[in-house]
């Protein structure tokens, strides 16, 4: 089997238990654009883009059963969804054959600690499928998908993928509509707008700069309402 092949049967097994998650921002559209990102930075950066793609594939597992315990509970101690996703990534990793000891332990770490703020490691795997997941939440499609997870707006990921700037549009209609919504959705895009500057590769930097423009820009739109 090649490591093509190998990464064709990663995504059948992943897909259908990313499909379960009913909110789809986090949901299989979300791990294929990582999948599809990590590859990207990944060429660019010089470092080993099958190793990155497989931890893209496996790095959301654990969103499953955060769903399943209720809202996100952030208190210190209850456990991620980062870290609910190494042991289902470690048994699909089980079933990949050929993969070295300590390639499995680099996935494993980059999967662990995806979702901190900074990489506590220089783990290149962990570094690009940080960027590569801070990527989908840039951009319009990344603003759709915080409209409809941080700000509940009723979007589709279906609309959001096949027509963005009818949806940007309707977003807009939505934030001037409710205040409430607004400053949820300004919340997350400010967060995110920051992002940038925590991105931990060059090669983010450049290939994200025009989506981070789009997402200043969309920002500023978005508090012009509030005045
Ligand atoms: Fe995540
Ligand atoms: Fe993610």
């Amino acid at each position: 089997m090649t490591k093509k092949e190998k990464l064709v049967r990663v995504r059948k097994l992943v897909e259908p238990i990313y499909r379960k998650l009913k909110i789809w921002p986090h949901g299989w559209s979300h791990v294929k654009n990582v999948a599809k990102f990590t590859k990207l930075i990944a060429e660019r950066e010089g470092e080993n883009t099958y190793l990155c793609q497989l931890a893209a594939y496996l790095h959301d597992l654990g969103r499953l059963q955060e769903e399943a315990r209720g809202p996100v509970d952030r208190t210190p101690g209850v456990q991620g969804h980062a870290e609910l996703s190494t042991e289902p990534a470690k048994e699909i990793l089980d079933k990949v054959k050929g993969l070295q000891e300590k390639d499995k332990k680099a996935i494993i770490e980059a999967i662990h600690y995806h979702s901190l703020k900074e990489f506590p490691t220089r783990n290149p795997i962990g570094l690009i499928l940080q960027d590569a997941d801070k990527w989908d939440g840039i951009g319009r499609f990344g603003a759709a998908r915080l409209a409809a997870f941080n700000a509940e707006m009723p979007i589709t990921g279906s609309e959001a993928r096949s027509d963005p700037d009818k949806v940007l549009e309707k977003i807009l209609k939505f934030a001037s509509n409710n205040k409430n919504q607004r400053d949820k959705l300004i919340t997350a895009m400010r967060f995110v707008v920051e992002w940038y500057d925590l991105l931990n590769t060059k090669s983010a930097k450049e290939l994200l700069k025009k989506d981070w423009e789009f997402s200043k820009k969309y920002l500023q739109k978005l508090e012009e309402l509030n005045r």
